[in-house]
């Protein structure tokens, strides 16, 4: 994948500063130019709430994170990066003189992303020498978790200029769309337009008050939008007959008409009141802080329900969470087989909400997954990996016994370290200890057992010479080690 070496995001705001977390987080060094004066801090809650959120969303390896650093004008930003992120506020003025300054400080080849919600490209590059490199990437808050960006060319952008963009966003788990024509506020903020219109109508006529509003959405065509979209989700709408009898059926009701279509709503100073109010009432006990950190929890919950989604083949935002990690496996440094006489650390993870049960504990499935992934991460080390998986040779589980000692709470850092039991290799006997990292407490333990088979076969086989000369060093590292306490030992059974 074509990938983007060194970011430079002007402006740092909302939605500047979790571009920022967006790159550092994909291993990419950034540099950012705010002159608010708080700039530093602000990025570094918005990093913080980034890395946790990471840290809930996936356990493939991130790669190393990108450093980030803080330039005092422009210039200094945007040297020698390759893509560049415009984020200041929504002014036309301000965006094009920002846009011509970076336009004349950075390498030509440079691409130069927007993030403006609704200027036209066309309008931005007026004023630049190399308008062809820039476009508008619309994105959508939380950058680092959301993954759309709007591609938009203005009159002057190259056709290549959008599917480098897009192909560039890939690596980093984003999902560049090519909005066809340039129009104000592109495809998204259009609609979201439409229905805030509309939703601030039903407030000022008091047909119902915000809370009622948001329950409306979020218990109903907002779970359903997240997964189908419009279209999609209305072909079912219209049963057997599809598309064209929803469209029989429910056209003729547009020309009603039911909405309030253009009509523009007054935000006098009783209505801002009247929504202030009911907003403070309805989420007014949180700080937003708070309030983006439970966002954050439920977008990692949706998408790691749409990853398993079209019976696990992925679907929607989920299938591209699905690919990203593909991405992040396929180019984590490969470990070489340490032939140190320790026990090996194979995992460093932490607890996912989904990982967490009525009682608010690690869920006991979840124990045997810990340990079910450190088995592969050592079979990833002794050479067992996909492309042998795909050559028909694979090590399969045929026991274990897992003893849970302790509970692993929500968030909670843990990691695995394994010892090798001696074997032969065609048997591969290992025994595991899970740890909370924060103060290294023992929570779980599991011996397991493999077989190393020829899936073809359907038999057990010896492995591979090249398996085998990975593997044999390490049993014989770990053969001096003592026999773990409870290796062996049947449930229940005391020590001797
Ligand atoms: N907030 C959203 O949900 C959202 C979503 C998508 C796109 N956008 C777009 O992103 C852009 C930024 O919006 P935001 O919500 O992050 O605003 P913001 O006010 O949070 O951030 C703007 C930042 O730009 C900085 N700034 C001002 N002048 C600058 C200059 N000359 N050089 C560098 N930095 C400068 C400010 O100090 C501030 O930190 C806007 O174009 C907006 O339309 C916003």
């Amino acid at each position: 994948m074509t990938k983007i070496n060194k970011a430079a995001c002007i402006g740092g705001g909302v939605i500047g500063g979790a571009w920022a977390a967006r790159f550092v987080l994909a291993g990419i060094d950034t540099k950012i130019f705010d002159p608010h004066p708080e700039a530093e801090r602000i990025i570094g809650e918005v990093m913080a709430n980034a890395e946790r959120a990471y840290s809930m969303l996936t356990m493939a390896p991130l790669p190393p994170k990108g450093k980030l650093s803080f330039a005092k004008t422009v210039e200094e930003a945007v040297e020698g990066a390759d893509w560049i992120q415009e984020s200041v506020p929504e002014r036309v003025d301000l965006k094009r003189n920002v846009l011509t300054q970076i336009d004349a400080a950075a390498d030509p080849k440079a691409l130069i992303g927007s993030s403006t919600s609704g200027i036209m490209p066309t309008d931005l590059q007026r004023d630049m020498k190399h308008p062809e490199r820039m476009f508008v990437a619309h994105p959508y808050n939380p950058v680092y978790l959301l993954p759309l960006a709007e591609l938009v060319g203005g009159e002057k952008t190259s056709k290549a200029t959008l599917e480098e963009a897009k192909a560039k966003l890939a690596p980093i788990g984003m999902k560049g769309v090519i909005i066809n024509k340039e129009i104000e506020a592109f495809v998204g903020d259009r609609l979201l337009e439409a229905v805030w219109r509309e939703g601030l109508w039903l407030i000022k006529d008091d047909i119902c008050d915000t809370e009622t509003l948001d329950d409306v959405i979020r218990y109903s065509f907002g779970i359903r939008w997240a997964q189908m979209g419009m279209f999609e989700t209305y072909r079912i709408a219209g049963g057997e007959a599809g598309m064209r009898h929803f469209l029989a059926q429910f056209g003729p009701c547009l020309s009603w008409p039911w909405t309030k279509l253009m009509d523009v709503v007054d935000l006098d100073d009783a209505l801002v009141e009247k929504i202030a109010n009911q907003s403070d009432a309805q989420s007014g006990a949180r700080g937003i802080r708070e309030l983006e950190r439970i966002r954050d929890q439920n977008l990692v919950g949706i998408m790691q329900a749409l990853k398993a989604g079209d019976e696990g083949r992925g679907w929607g935002a989920g299938k591209l969470l699905s690919e990203f990690e593909d991405h992040l496996w396929k180019n984590a440094p490969v470990p070489s087989a340490s032939t140190s006489d320790e026990p090996i650390k194979l995992l460093d993870i932490k607890v996912h909400p989904s990982w967490v049960d009525y009682n608010g504990h690690m869920t006991e499935f979840r124990y045997t997954q810990c340990f079910a992934d450190s088995a592969d991460a050592l079979l990833r080390l002794i050479g067992v990996d996909m492309d042998y998986v795909a050559a028909g040779h694979s090590y399969y589980t045929v026991e274990n016994h897992v003893r849970l000692l302790a509970e692993a709470k929500l968030g909670d850092a843990l990691y695995v370290k394994a010892q090798v039991l001696p074997s032969d290799g065609k048997k591969l006997h290992t025994f595991m200890w899970l740890y909370r990292a924060a103060d290294d407490t023992l929570l779980s333990t599991c011996e397991h057992l493999m077989l190393h088979v020829s899936s073809k076969e359907g038999k057990s086989v010896p492995p591979l010479a090249d398996v085998l000369a990975k593997l044999q060093p390490l049993i014989d590292a770990h053969a001096g080690l003592a026999k773990p306490d409870a290796a062996g030992r049947y449930v229940g059974q005391k020590k001797a």
